[in-house]
């Protein structure tokens, strides 16, 4: 159990400045994810906050004590990496019992402790494998079960799952959202760029872009309020629509940013835009159009329901559903609602 602050972080390597200026309050028990485009500093921000990295200047605390100076081994945190790099000559008990070991526990409290873990994890009937007898899917509960073993109050991921096939992800997603559900007191900060993973395991998503927080949220809050086109065009997949011109203009934004499932599917002839179907994916539960204008750089992508009728080649109009319309000033920051664009001349 254990709550961190973080307060005016900031990480240099040399003359670099990889993290700017972050602050970050994580309550007890919480599910945190760290989410942004590659080199964006979430593995760095991890390794600075398990002490694997040092914080060139600012705070962090872990349960009320400042934490910068305190070793890596002794914050209290457990990790787990993508590469879950398992001792290979070790079979699965030796592994998640090493490092038990190392802080001298006695030989009949690790054996309770990591059949307790290899019970949760579903592991027990591994225990005496190698890691090379056991498919991606177990190596990584293994990897989660020498974490979980050490008793961290913080437990630290770095996508974890990236390595798995697609089934495999969602099944450790599921686990790894049981496993914080169990161990209920127990923080964990994940990081992934798989936003599907962000939104279906996180309490909150601190959405980060070269360095800097851009914005903290619940899932959905983040989905329904982006506060800026990067957040709103990184959150959601397919991403949102983002239309410039008269027809953001008239609604007195610089951009409007329309989700695919926010467009409808209409006759082109009144329709405020139209173009043609130049690609459909059909998903069986529901289908993507991908909808070229006249001058349009990127198609629009509309999300229907289920299996529709319409064909490559067709011309058809869209509608965005008034209240789902998010608008964007010209500096990419979300206009409030009755807040119109302060035009500049031109
Ligand atoms: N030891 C280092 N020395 C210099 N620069 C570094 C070092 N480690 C990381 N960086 C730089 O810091 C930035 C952030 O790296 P980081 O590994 O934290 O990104 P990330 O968000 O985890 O990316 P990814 O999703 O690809 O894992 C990158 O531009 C990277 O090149
Ligand atoms: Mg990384």
């Amino acid at each position: 159990m254990s709550d961190v602050t973080i307060r005016g972080l900031n990480k240099r390597y040399g003359q670099t400045q990889v993290l700017h200026d972050i602050d970050l309050d994580i309550p007890s028990g919480e599910f945190v994810v760290l989410l942004g485009p590659s080199g964006c500093g979430k593995s760095t921000l991890l390794r600075c906050i398990s002490g694997l990295e040092s914080i060139t200047s600012g705070g962090l605390m872990i349960e009320g004590r400042r934490a910068n100076d305190i070793p890596a081994r002794k914050r209290g945190v457990a990790m787990v990496f993508q590469s879950y790099a398992l001792y290979p000559h070790m079979t699965v008990r030796e592994n998640m019992a090493y490092g038990l070991k190392l802080r001298k526990m006695e030989k009949a409290k690790i054996d309770a402790t990591v059949n307790g873990a290899a019970e949760r994890l579903q592991l027990t009937p591994f225990l005496d494998r190698l890691p090379k007898a056991l498919s991606g899917g177990q190596r990584q509960r293994v990897a989660i079960g020498r974490a979980i073993v050490q008793d961290p109050k913080l437990f630290l991921f770095d996508e974890p799952l990236s390595n798995l096939d697609a089934s495999l992800r969602v099944q450790m997603r599921i686990e790894i959202a049981q496993i914080h559900r169990q161990l209920s007191q127990t923080t964990m900060i994940y990081v992934t760029h798989d936003q599907v993973e962000a939104m279906t395991m996180a309490d909150r998503i601190v959405v980060l872009e070269g360095g800097h927080i851009r914005q903290v949220g619940k899932p959905l809050d983040l989905y329904r309020r982006p506060n800026s086109l990067f957040v709103a065009g990184f959150i959601g997949s397919p991403k949102m629509n983002f239309i410039t011109g008269p027809m953001a203009q008239s609604r007195g934004a610089a951009t409007i940013g329309v989700r695919p499932e926010a467009l409808d599917v209409t006759d082109p002839t009144d329709a405020e835009i139209s173009g043609e179907i130049v690609h459909s994916e059909e998903l069986g539960a529901f289908t993507f159009l991908y909808i070229k204008g006249a001058d349009d750089a990127e198609p629009m992508v509309v999300q229907q329901p289920g299996q529709t009728s319409y064909s490559e080649g067709t011309v058809v109009g869209l509608r965005p559903v008034p209240e789902e319309i998010h608008r964007f000033g010209t500096d990419g920051n979300r206009l409030g609602e009755g807040d119109p664009e302060i035009r500049t001349a031109n």
